[in-house]
Protein backbone atom coordinates (compact mmCIF):
# COMPACT_ATOMS: atom_id res chain seq x y z
CA UNK A 1 0.00 0.00 0.00
CA UNK A 2 1.20 3.15 -0.85
CA UNK A 3 1.16 6.07 1.34
CA UNK A 4 2.77 9.44 1.44
CA UNK A 5 4.51 11.01 4.33
CA UNK A 6 2.33 13.65 4.32
CA UNK A 7 -0.43 11.98 5.08
CA UNK A 8 1.03 10.79 8.05
CA UNK A 9 1.88 14.52 9.26
CA UNK A 10 -1.50 15.72 8.38
CA UNK A 11 -3.68 13.53 10.24
CA UNK A 12 -5.56 14.10 13.02
CA UNK A 13 -8.43 13.15 14.77
CA UNK A 14 -11.69 14.68 13.77
CA UNK A 15 -14.92 13.98 15.86
CA UNK A 16 -17.22 16.61 14.13
CA UNK A 17 -18.39 16.20 10.62
CA UNK A 18 -20.17 18.63 8.18
CA UNK A 19 -23.16 16.05 7.79
CA UNK A 20 -22.56 15.24 4.08
CA UNK A 21 -21.96 11.92 2.38
CA UNK A 22 -18.45 10.42 1.04
CA UNK A 23 -18.56 11.32 -2.71
CA UNK A 24 -18.72 8.38 -5.39
CA UNK A 25 -14.93 8.71 -6.02
CA UNK A 26 -13.70 9.15 -2.23
CA UNK A 27 -16.25 6.09 -1.67
CA UNK A 28 -14.53 3.79 -4.63
CA UNK A 29 -10.81 5.14 -3.51
CA UNK A 30 -12.31 3.53 0.53
CA UNK A 31 -13.33 0.38 -0.80
CA UNK A 32 -10.27 -0.12 -2.89
CA UNK A 33 -8.17 0.99 -0.20
CA UNK A 34 -9.88 -1.80 2.25
CA UNK A 35 -8.73 -4.30 -0.66
CA UNK A 36 -4.81 -3.11 0.15
CA UNK A 37 -5.00 -2.91 3.50
CA UNK A 38 -4.74 -6.13 4.56
CA UNK A 39 -2.89 -8.59 5.32
CA UNK A 40 -1.26 -7.49 9.03
CA UNK A 41 2.30 -7.98 9.33
CA UNK A 42 1.20 -10.85 11.61
CA UNK A 43 -0.46 -12.83 8.78
CA UNK A 44 -3.82 -11.51 10.12
CA UNK A 45 -6.84 -10.71 7.81
CA UNK A 46 -8.64 -8.31 9.19
CA UNK A 47 -12.48 -7.24 7.46
CA UNK A 48 -13.77 -4.14 6.66
CA UNK A 49 -16.87 -2.32 5.46
CA UNK A 50 -18.35 1.14 4.96
CA UNK A 51 -21.17 1.80 7.53
CA UNK A 52 -23.63 4.30 6.62
CA UNK A 53 -26.64 5.35 4.99
CA UNK A 54 -26.35 4.32 1.34
CA UNK A 55 -23.29 2.59 1.64
CA UNK A 56 -24.73 -1.41 2.37
CA UNK A 57 -24.80 -2.17 5.82
CA UNK A 58 -26.65 0.26 7.49
CA UNK A 59 -30.39 -1.40 7.26
CA UNK A 60 -29.03 -3.59 10.02
CA UNK A 61 -28.48 -0.89 12.72
CA UNK A 62 -26.89 2.46 13.68
CA UNK A 63 -23.38 3.17 15.32
CA UNK A 64 -24.06 4.70 18.38
CA UNK A 65 -20.85 7.17 19.49
CA UNK A 66 -22.49 8.14 22.34
CA UNK A 67 -22.30 11.55 21.48
CA UNK A 68 -18.30 12.04 21.18
CA UNK A 69 -18.85 11.71 16.59
CA UNK A 70 -21.35 14.28 15.42
CA UNK A 71 -22.43 14.74 12.14
CA UNK A 72 -20.42 11.61 10.76
CA UNK A 73 -22.44 9.95 7.69
CA UNK A 74 -20.68 7.00 6.72
CA UNK A 75 -18.07 4.89 9.10
CA UNK A 76 -15.19 2.37 8.68
CA UNK A 77 -16.11 -1.31 10.58
CA UNK A 78 -14.24 -4.02 11.11
CA UNK A 79 -13.61 -6.90 12.77
CA UNK A 80 -10.46 -9.41 13.29
CA UNK A 81 -10.29 -13.50 14.18
CA UNK A 82 -8.81 -14.22 17.97
CA UNK A 83 -5.37 -14.53 17.05
CA UNK A 84 -1.61 -13.65 18.76
CA UNK A 85 -1.36 -10.00 17.38
CA UNK A 86 -4.55 -9.92 16.12
CA UNK A 87 -4.57 -6.69 17.54
CA UNK A 88 -1.57 -5.22 16.07
CA UNK A 89 -2.84 -6.67 12.84
CA UNK A 90 -6.23 -4.47 13.03
CA UNK A 91 -4.27 -1.64 14.18
CA UNK A 92 -1.99 -1.49 11.31
CA UNK A 93 -4.42 -2.69 8.19
CA UNK A 94 -7.10 0.17 9.56
CA UNK A 95 -4.43 2.98 10.13
CA UNK A 96 -3.60 2.20 6.36
CA UNK A 97 -6.88 3.03 5.23
CA UNK A 98 -7.32 6.06 7.60
CA UNK A 99 -4.41 7.46 5.96
CA UNK A 100 -5.48 6.80 2.57
CA UNK A 101 -8.60 8.60 3.93
CA UNK A 102 -6.53 11.23 5.18
CA UNK A 103 -5.11 11.84 1.60
CA UNK A 104 -8.63 12.07 -0.19
CA UNK A 105 -8.98 14.64 2.35
CA UNK A 106 -11.72 12.90 4.41
CA UNK A 107 -11.69 13.11 8.45
CA UNK A 108 -11.14 10.12 10.39
CA UNK A 109 -11.19 9.38 14.46
CA UNK A 110 -10.13 5.76 15.74
CA UNK A 111 -12.92 4.98 17.81
CA UNK A 112 -11.67 1.81 20.65
CA UNK A 113 -13.41 2.81 23.95
CA UNK A 114 -17.16 3.71 23.31
CA UNK A 115 -19.23 2.70 20.56
CA UNK A 116 -21.86 -0.33 19.70
CA UNK A 117 -20.11 -2.94 19.43
CA UNK A 118 -22.59 -4.82 18.78
CA UNK A 119 -24.60 -2.90 16.12
CA UNK A 120 -21.09 -3.46 14.44
CA UNK A 121 -20.62 -6.88 14.79
CA UNK A 122 -24.30 -7.42 13.84
CA UNK A 123 -23.27 -5.67 10.43
CA UNK A 124 -20.18 -7.74 9.77
CA UNK A 125 -21.94 -10.65 10.43
CA UNK A 126 -18.89 -11.60 12.65
CA UNK A 127 -19.00 -15.42 13.91
CA UNK A 128 -18.14 -16.57 17.83
CA UNK A 129 -13.93 -16.46 16.64
CA UNK A 130 -14.25 -12.59 15.79
CA UNK A 131 -13.70 -9.35 18.28
CA UNK A 132 -14.78 -5.85 16.83
CA UNK A 133 -11.66 -3.94 18.40
CA UNK A 134 -12.31 -0.47 16.58
CA UNK A 135 -14.03 1.32 13.95
CA UNK A 136 -13.75 5.46 12.48
CA UNK A 137 -16.19 7.52 11.24
CA UNK A 138 -15.05 9.19 7.72
CA UNK A 139 -16.31 12.31 6.13
CA UNK A 140 -15.52 15.94 5.61
CA UNK A 141 -14.49 17.78 8.85
CA UNK A 142 -16.92 20.65 9.73
CA UNK A 143 -15.50 23.84 10.00
CA UNK A 144 -16.10 24.06 13.55
CA UNK A 145 -15.44 21.27 16.58
CA UNK A 146 -18.17 20.77 18.36
CA UNK A 147 -17.50 21.74 22.10
CA UNK A 148 -17.77 17.78 23.24
CA UNK A 149 -14.84 17.36 21.09
CA UNK A 150 -13.34 20.56 22.23
CA UNK A 151 -13.77 19.02 25.69
CA UNK A 152 -12.48 15.53 24.28
CA UNK A 153 -9.04 17.03 22.65
CA UNK A 154 -8.21 19.45 25.97
CA UNK A 155 -8.49 16.27 28.30
CA UNK A 156 -7.02 13.86 25.99
CA UNK A 157 -3.87 16.68 25.89
CA UNK A 158 -4.41 15.53 21.87
CA UNK A 159 -1.72 18.07 20.28
CA UNK A 160 0.85 17.10 22.88
CA UNK A 161 3.72 14.33 22.40
CA UNK A 162 6.44 12.94 24.06
CA UNK A 163 9.76 14.17 23.55
CA UNK A 164 11.66 12.23 21.53
CA UNK A 165 13.96 10.82 24.36
CA UNK A 166 11.18 9.42 26.28
CA UNK A 167 10.27 6.97 23.19
CA UNK A 168 13.50 6.34 21.34
CA UNK A 169 16.55 4.78 22.41
CA UNK A 170 19.86 2.78 22.03
CA UNK A 171 22.11 0.46 24.02
CA UNK A 172 25.05 2.35 26.03
CA UNK A 173 26.94 0.13 28.37
CA UNK A 174 24.28 -2.38 28.69
CA UNK A 175 21.69 -0.23 29.04
CA UNK A 176 19.01 1.65 27.59
CA UNK A 177 19.72 5.42 26.69
CA UNK A 178 17.90 8.07 24.84
CA UNK A 179 18.73 7.97 21.22
CA UNK A 180 21.16 10.39 20.46
CA UNK A 181 21.63 10.20 16.93
CA UNK A 182 18.84 9.05 14.82
CA UNK A 183 20.76 9.44 11.46
CA UNK A 184 19.02 7.55 8.95
CA UNK A 185 15.75 6.77 11.27
CA UNK A 186 14.83 10.71 12.15
CA UNK A 187 12.01 10.70 9.75
CA UNK A 188 10.68 7.21 10.87
CA UNK A 189 10.58 8.09 14.15
CA UNK A 190 9.11 11.20 14.25
CA UNK A 191 6.31 9.41 11.94
CA UNK A 192 5.53 7.27 15.07
CA UNK A 193 5.35 9.92 17.45
CA UNK A 194 3.19 12.11 15.84
CA UNK A 195 0.74 8.78 15.84
CA UNK A 196 -2.83 8.70 17.08
CA UNK A 197 -2.76 6.55 20.51
CA UNK A 198 -5.40 5.14 22.95
CA UNK A 199 -6.12 8.51 25.31
CA UNK A 200 -2.53 9.74 23.72
CA UNK A 201 -1.33 7.60 26.16
CA UNK A 202 1.69 6.81 23.48
CA UNK A 203 3.37 3.43 25.01
CA UNK A 204 5.12 2.66 21.88
CA UNK A 205 9.05 2.78 23.00
CA UNK A 206 11.89 2.05 20.01
CA UNK A 207 14.86 0.67 20.60
CA UNK A 208 17.04 1.52 17.33
CA UNK A 209 20.07 -1.16 17.13
CA UNK A 210 22.49 -3.35 14.64
CA UNK A 211 22.24 -7.32 13.92
CA UNK A 212 24.27 -8.71 12.13
CA UNK A 213 25.44 -5.79 10.39
CA UNK A 214 21.84 -4.45 9.70
CA UNK A 215 20.48 -1.70 11.21
CA UNK A 216 16.80 -2.00 12.70
CA UNK A 217 14.43 -1.02 15.24
CA UNK A 218 12.89 -3.28 17.78
CA UNK A 219 9.05 -1.63 18.90
CA UNK A 220 8.21 -2.52 22.49
CA UNK A 221 5.01 -1.57 24.12
CA UNK A 222 5.13 0.11 27.76
CA UNK A 223 2.30 -1.32 28.33
CA UNK A 224 -0.36 -0.06 31.45
CA UNK A 225 -1.91 -3.04 32.25
CA UNK A 226 -4.85 -1.99 34.02
CA UNK A 227 -5.93 0.24 30.95
CA UNK A 228 -5.02 -2.58 28.31
CA UNK A 229 -6.99 -5.13 30.00
CA UNK A 230 -10.17 -2.91 30.54
CA UNK A 231 -11.70 -4.34 27.67
CA UNK A 232 -11.26 -7.84 27.87
CA UNK A 233 -9.41 -9.25 24.99
CA UNK A 234 -9.41 -5.91 23.14
CA UNK A 235 -6.34 -4.48 23.73
CA UNK A 236 -6.34 -0.50 22.68
CA UNK A 237 -2.70 -0.42 23.27
CA UNK A 238 -1.74 -3.32 20.83
CA UNK A 239 -3.93 -1.71 18.47
CA UNK A 240 -1.72 1.64 19.08
CA UNK A 241 1.65 -0.45 18.29
CA UNK A 242 -0.09 -1.79 15.13
CA UNK A 243 -0.47 1.73 14.18
CA UNK A 244 2.90 2.79 14.91
CA UNK A 245 4.16 -0.24 12.54
CA UNK A 246 2.22 1.26 9.93
CA UNK A 247 3.46 4.70 10.16
CA UNK A 248 7.47 2.74 10.53
CA UNK A 249 6.50 1.27 6.99
CA UNK A 250 5.05 4.34 5.39
CA UNK A 251 7.58 6.72 6.60
CA UNK A 252 10.86 3.82 5.86
CA UNK A 253 9.23 3.41 2.31
CA UNK A 254 8.96 6.59 1.69
CA UNK A 255 12.86 7.51 2.62
CA UNK A 256 13.99 4.77 0.54
CA UNK A 257 14.49 2.47 3.25
CA UNK A 258 13.55 -0.84 2.46
CA UNK A 259 13.08 -3.64 4.73
CA UNK A 260 10.65 -6.15 6.25
CA UNK A 261 9.14 -7.28 10.15
CA UNK A 262 10.51 -9.78 11.68
CA UNK A 263 9.70 -10.72 15.39
CA UNK A 264 13.10 -12.23 17.32
CA UNK A 265 13.10 -15.04 19.34
CA UNK A 266 11.53 -13.04 22.47
CA UNK A 267 14.73 -14.92 24.20
CA UNK A 268 16.97 -13.32 22.21
CA UNK A 269 15.42 -9.96 23.32
CA UNK A 270 15.96 -7.80 26.49
CA UNK A 271 12.38 -6.33 28.10
CA UNK A 272 11.74 -5.48 31.24
CA UNK A 273 7.81 -5.00 32.17
CA UNK A 274 5.95 -3.66 31.52
CA UNK A 275 8.28 -3.39 28.02
CA UNK A 276 6.49 -6.22 25.83
CA UNK A 277 8.62 -6.78 22.61
CA UNK A 278 6.59 -6.56 20.09
CA UNK A 279 8.42 -6.63 16.17
CA UNK A 280 11.37 -5.10 14.69
CA UNK A 281 11.97 -3.43 11.02
CA UNK A 282 14.71 -5.13 9.67
CA UNK A 283 16.47 -2.41 7.03
CA UNK A 284 17.63 -3.63 4.08
C1 LIG B 1 -6.71 2.44 19.52
C2 LIG B 1 -7.30 3.83 19.70
C3 LIG B 1 -8.53 4.00 20.31
C4 LIG B 1 -9.10 5.27 20.45
N1 LIG B 1 -10.35 5.39 21.00
C5 LIG B 1 -10.94 6.61 21.07
C6 LIG B 1 -12.28 6.73 21.57
O1 LIG B 1 -12.90 5.74 21.96
N2 LIG B 1 -12.84 7.98 21.58
C7 LIG B 1 -12.16 9.08 21.13
O2 LIG B 1 -12.74 10.18 21.16
N3 LIG B 1 -10.89 9.00 20.66
C8 LIG B 1 -10.27 7.79 20.61
N4 LIG B 1 -9.00 7.69 20.10
C9 LIG B 1 -8.29 8.88 19.56
C10 LIG B 1 -7.17 9.40 20.49
O3 LIG B 1 -7.72 10.02 21.62
C11 LIG B 1 -6.26 10.35 19.70
O4 LIG B 1 -5.65 9.65 18.66
C12 LIG B 1 -5.18 11.01 20.56
O5 LIG B 1 -5.76 11.81 21.56
C13 LIG B 1 -4.22 11.87 19.72
O6 LIG B 1 -4.91 12.88 19.02
P1 LIG B 1 -4.83 12.99 17.43
O7 LIG B 1 -5.35 11.69 16.87
O8 LIG B 1 -5.72 14.15 17.08
O9 LIG B 1 -3.40 13.19 17.04
C14 LIG B 1 -8.40 6.42 19.99
C15 LIG B 1 -7.14 6.24 19.38
C16 LIG B 1 -6.60 4.98 19.23
C17 LIG B 1 -5.29 4.83 18.54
Amino acid sequence: MDISLDAVRARRSVRSYDGSALGSAQEAAIRAAIGEAVPGPFGGRPRFELFGPGLGSFEKGKIGTYGVISRAQAFIIGAVERASFAMEDFGYCLEGILLRATELGLGSCWLGGIFDRGAAGKALGIGPKDLVPACSPLGVPADRQSIQERIIRFSAGSRARKPASELFFEERGGVWQALEQPGIWAEVLEAVRVGPSASNKQPWRILVSERAGRPELDLFLEEDRRYNSMLGEIKLQDMDMGIAMRHVEVAARAQGIGGAWLRHAPETIKAAAPRRYICSWIAK
